[in-house]
């Protein structure tokens, strides 16, 4: 009698704990929400993740382009503003030609006459800026529908996006598979981790293009905020903006950011690479390249008093300083985006890097991992 006592104790102990940890895994799981974002005119359909953290900051990605459609962090006061331009649904995102927030690739950047060299074979990517081969191409990374699977083991919200590019696909050799996860935790961190692999031999260079406004007003312009690159060096361009392949020192010219210096403050000088740029549209070397996780950039907007640290285990950074936006454009809200109201700073390999002998290698062959980290941390000063 006893025994039967103890067991039915024990059983109802163990049926208390199943329901404790189903309950705990149902509200991790409610540390990420989906919902439709709208379907596009060719009827693919797309949803919106939000991932959500103990600070009540919000971050939502999308599975169009895997793209980052939108960060929310507080200001010096708590006012939560959103620090991404964007769009409010998906079809949005399917006319966008300025690629707000996509996952680019499968080459971030521009490739010269998109043309290169691999093992002896040259190949033709698809030509998309001027004579250029720009972000993929045309049909790149940033138009496909990424599988989505959120990863509910995780202690913050995290989803994890997937595309596999068939053999051929804008001209690109091998089929390659690309995971980017975003993850995002209660200190208001955004990790983009990207993991890839291939069948055949390939380039591989995939990078965000999110476009920032740490003011969370994308009325105003981003030349009174303060920008740090840690990189004495940059990569000049020529004409279509493709490198040069010379590395240049950055002391003394309008490309020394080594220390927190206004966005504006020498935008306009009289200097022959803004002036192929149309401002600064270029790649800094950035110092001290170990393939470890390292601090890259930073920018301060003091008015808000929003801080944004990029940390990333990449050898360049592209910063762009939203030099194509003239207000044709129309995003959330139906916002026309002016000139320079956002800047991107988007963590890569060196433009043309597989013209460019000199230049670190973007080669993925099979048995290779293709990885990157690359880190947006927030906070207020
Ligand atoms: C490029 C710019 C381009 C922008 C939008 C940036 O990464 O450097 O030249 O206009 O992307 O495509």
């Amino acid at each position: 009698m006893n025994k039967l006592y103890f067991i039915a104790i024990f059983l109802a102990a163990s049926f208390i704990t199943v329901c404790q940890s189903k309950e705990g895994s149902k509200m991790d799981s409610k540390l990420v929400t989906s919902q439709s974002f709208g379907t596009l005119s060719d009827g693919r359909a797309v949803t919106l993740f939000t991932l959500h953290n103990k600070s009540n900051a919000t971050v939502k990605v999308c599975t169009l382009g895997a793209d980052l459609v939108s960060i929310k962090v507080p200001d010096r006061d708590g006012n939560l503003g959103d620090v991404l331009l964007g769009h409010d649904d998906a079809q949005g995102y399917a006319n966008d030609n300025s690629y707000l927030g996509f996952i680019v690739g499968r080459y971030g950047n521009r490739i010269a006459k998109g043309k290169f060299v691999l093992d002896g074979k040259e190949y033709q990517l698809d030509i998309n800026d001027g004579v250029n081969h720009l972000h993929g191409g045309k049909d790149g990374f940033h138009r496909k529908i990424w599988t989505a699977t959120v990863n509910a083991d995780s202690p913050y919200a995290s989803v994890t996006f997937r595309y596999v590019s068939p053999d051929g696909e804008e001209g690109y050799p091998g089929t390659v598979t690309l995971d980017v996860t975003y993850s995002w935790n209660d200190n208001n961190q955004l990790t983009l981790k990207y993991s890839g692999t291939t069948d055949a031999p390939t380039i591989l260079n995939p990078t965000s293009h999110g476009y920032f406004n740490l003011s969370g007003n994308p009325d105003s312009t981003i030349l009174n905020q303060l920008l740090m690159i840690n990189a004495d060096h940059f990569t000049p361009i020529g004409l279509g903006l493709i490198t040069t392949g010379e590395i240049q020192s950055v002391e003394g010219t309008p490309f020394d950011f080594t220390t927190p210096k206004k966005i504006g403050e020498k935008i306009n000088d009289d200097n022959e690479q803004l002036q192929l740029g149309k401002g600064y549209d270029h790649n800094w070397v950035l110092d001290g390249y170990d393939k470890s996780v390292r601090l890259a950039a930073t920018v301060f907007d003091p008015p808000s008093g929003r801080y944004m640290e990029v940390l990333t285990d990449q050898p360049g950074l592209q910063f762009y300083s939203g030099n194509f936006l003239n207000g044709t454009l129309r995003g959330k809200g139906g916002k026309a985006y002016q000139y320079r109201t956002a800047l991107c700073l988007e963590a890569q390999h060196f433009p043309d890097s597989p013209n460019k002998p000199n230049f670190p290698s973007v080669t993925l062959r099979p048995g290779e991992k293709y990885s990157q980290t690359t880190i947006y941390q927030f906070s207020t000063k």
